[in-house]
């Protein structure tokens, strides 16, 4: 694989850890818990492949109408997270930052937040977006309204910059595990070129092997934007490669 063919920028559908859980006899929560772990690995591999930008969805708008003992875990997970994680990646170089509506969550939650993007404010080895309490649609739609608010005009550029995720450039490659080939209202917007790859293995399975067979396919794809292949790489090129 050549250097210039890792994407910039990889986003996860971490799909598939109830699943994992359940067939094991375990609460869905565990499934979570070791969705955590695969995550954890999974940053630190995308770091060693030179990957800047990671962001993953960690929960959905949709999401809170799961059973509420697994929401109440989910959100336990992500102080857990807070805590834990985020000294670690202080250390990594891993700037995060949390994409989403927050005003759903508790204070102590938010406060941990924003401390977490503070702290890693200084780093620049690795972006680290997780979607938390995020949906596509809901981000256009705070983007637009907050366009109108301030009276200025709605353009795709306009709205590009209004956006949660207006800090990184699209992602090149969006990654979904779990076996389904959907969207889950994940980065409609940002979605328009990427390249989509689906995994049947559940997220807590989801290894560096795994994400290594992602970049490999990702890098025999010709990505057009619409232009002809000839226009992208001309016939001289083509044999020359
Ligand atoms: C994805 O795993 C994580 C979240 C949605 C929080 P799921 O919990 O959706 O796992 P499955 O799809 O039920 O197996
Ligand atoms: C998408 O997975 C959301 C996250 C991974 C956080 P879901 O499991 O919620 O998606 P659907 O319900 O199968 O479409
Ligand atoms: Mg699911």
């Amino acid at each position: 694989m050549t250097q210039g063919a890792i994407p910039n920028h990889v986003a996860i559908v971490m799909d598939g850890n109830g699943r994992w859980a359940t067939r094991r006899y375990m609460p869905r929560v565990a499934g979570h818990k070791k969705g955590m772990d695969a995550l954890r690995a999974c940053l630190r591999h995308c770091g060693e492949r030179g990957i800047k930008v990671l962001t993953v969805f960690a929960f959905s708008s949709e999401n809170w109408n799961r059973p509420a003992e697994e929401v109440s875990g989910l959100m336990e997970l992500l102080a857990l997270a807070l805590a834990r994680e985020v000294p670690q990646l202080k250390t990594e170089g891993v700037r995060v930052h949390f994409v989403g509506d927050r005003d759903a969550l508790s204070d102590k939650v938010r406060a941990g937040l924003v401390q977490a993007e503070a702290d890693t404010a200084g780093n620049s080895r690795l972006v680290f977006n997780v979607c938390f309490n995020y949906g596509g649609r809901w981000d256009i739609a705070q983007a637009a309204a907050r366009l109108a608010a301030k009276g200025e005009a709605i353009t795709e550029r306009s709205l590009d910059a209004a956006l949660a995720l207006a800090h990184v450039a699209a992602p090149d490659l969006i990654i979904r595990t779990g076996g389904e080939r959907r969207l889950s209202n994940f980065l409609l917007w940002q979605a328009a070129y990427s390249e989509l790859y689906f995994s049947d293995k559940l997220w807590p399975e989801f290894d560096d092997a795994a994400l290594d067979e992602a970049l490999a396919d990702y890098a025999a794809r010709e990505r057009r934007f619409g232009l002809t292949s000839e226009q992208i790489a001309p016939a001289a090129d083509r044999k020359a490669a």
